[in-house]
């Protein structure tokens, strides 16, 4: 049998066992996945481990995204634009790395959420991995504007900077003053200690659509503020993890899974 794996640190709280199981029963595919905790700063000899017990593939977690960026052989667009990998395919020598964050969450915005990006104007709150792993498949929609605005200025300006030609600017969370928008993310991990990017809510624009990239924690105070400036559409990010293990089932198996039944059985309501 197949086998498969998450590596991260912490790893008990990872959903992605439940979600691969889910797929692969529904798909009828013969394959186990395990999670796996590598201590920190060894993430090369936990996934050498995992290879020579025949390991066919992993995603990767925090902390190790970079790491698994390190220790690839072969890296796809996708994965370079982020510098970052969410997913691993081994064959021999050869470890291929790919990261699905970004393809999840505009799979879950623009199909499962209805809201195409074409033509609007976008803000995404924070510079961190998330955001670098967001921004090509976003500006591949097409949207009119992004912009990227951080509490520190210096890293969104460094995050927008391959996209100098393309309209996607960078500033600090102090510096949107009255501007709007058709959608906002929030790609910061203020959520993960139920705090506020320092954000007004006046950048909701009239029928804005609120995206929160954590998953599972109800209505966090970026989902409130939005509530609050009258935002009727809101989402969490349980979509886009069902999208991006979607992603990475598909390309491990040759069979694209459907996700609804997994994201209605995560799904923690926004109340
Ligand atoms: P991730 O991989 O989840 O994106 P990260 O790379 O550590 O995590 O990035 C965290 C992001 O959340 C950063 O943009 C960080 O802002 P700074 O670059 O200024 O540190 C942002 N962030 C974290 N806590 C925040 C808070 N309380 N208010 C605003 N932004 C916050």
């Amino acid at each position: 049998m197949d086998r498969y794996a998450v590596v991260g640190n912490p790893i008990a709280q990872s959903k992605s066992p439940l979600i691969h199981s889910a797929f692969a029963e529904a798909t009828s595919q013969s394959l186990s996945y395990e999670r796996i905790e590598s201590p920190l700063g060894q993430f090369a000899a936990t996934v050498d481990a995992f290879r020579r017990a025949g390991g066919s593939g992993i995603n990767v977690t925090a902390p190790f995204k970079l790491d698994a960026f390190a220790y690839a052989t072969e890296r796809s667009e996708r994965a370079r634009e982020a510098g970052a990998v969410n997913a691993m395919k081994f064959d021999g020598d050869r470890i291929i790395a790919e990261n699905f964050d970004g393809v999840g969450l505009v799979r879950d915005v623009v199909v499962n959420l209805n809201c195409s990006l074409k033509g609007k104007r976008i803000l995404m709150l924070g510079a961190g991995g998330a955001t670098r792993g967001a921004l090509a498949p976003i500006v591949a929609e097409r949207p009119a504007v992004i912009v990227v605005a951080n509490r520190t200025v210096q890293t969104a300006r460094d995050v927008v900077a391959p996209y100098a030609a393309t309209r996607v600017v960078a500033c600090g969370l102090d510096e949107l003053g009255a501007e709007q928008f058709d959608v906002v993310f929030n790609a910061t991990s203020a959520s993960l200690t139920a705090q506020l990017p320092a954000v007004s809510e006046r950048v909701f624009a009239a029928n804005a659509f609120a995206y929160e990239l954590a998953y599972g924690k109800g209505l966090t105070p970026f989902l409130q503020l939005a509530q609050r400036a009258g935002v009727t559409r809101l989402a969490d990010g349980v979509g886009m993890l069902a999208e991006q293990a979607a992603e990475a089932f598909l390309w491990w198996r040759g069979v694209r899974p459907n996700t609804a039944a997994v994201i209605e059985r995560l799904t923690v309501p926004l109340m």
